[in-house]
């Protein structure tokens, strides 16, 4: 599957919801996952987040390692999100910083 990591964080563009052809991202307030059992490995959402917080699961980088069970947790936790919709307000802002593992919002 694969796996939506820590630049997407506080700043959700969505555009990978719009392109994934089985809807399988699930939407917390500031973070989107993808259910590892939905997601068929298309590869579609990867070019297209503008953040680049996409990574097939067997090319995750290791500082991202704890994606992977964030993303199956939050998946069964969080409603699915089907139609792109606006960034957050802050996402340009926050489209380049580190470090922000902390403010994921559960
Ligand atoms: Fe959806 Fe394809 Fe991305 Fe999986 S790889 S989340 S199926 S767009
Ligand atoms: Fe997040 Fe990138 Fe999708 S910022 S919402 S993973 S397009």
């Amino acid at each position: 599957a694969y796996v939506v990591t820590e630049p997407c964080i506080k700043c959700k563009y969505t555009d990978c919801v719009e392109v994934c052809p089985v809807n399988c991202f699930y939407e917390g307030s500031n973070f989107l996952v993808i259910h590892p059992d939905e997601c068929i490995d298309c590869g579609a959402c990867e070019p297209v987040c503008p953040t680049k917080a996409i990574f097939p699961e067997s090319d995750l980088p290791s500082e991202y390692a704890e994606y992977k069970a964030l993303n199956a947790q939050f998946a069964t936790q969080w409603p699915n999100i089907a139609e792109k919709k606006a960034s957050l307000p802050d996402a340009e802002a926050f489209k380049d910083k580190k470090g922000k593992r902390s403010m994921l919002e559960p």
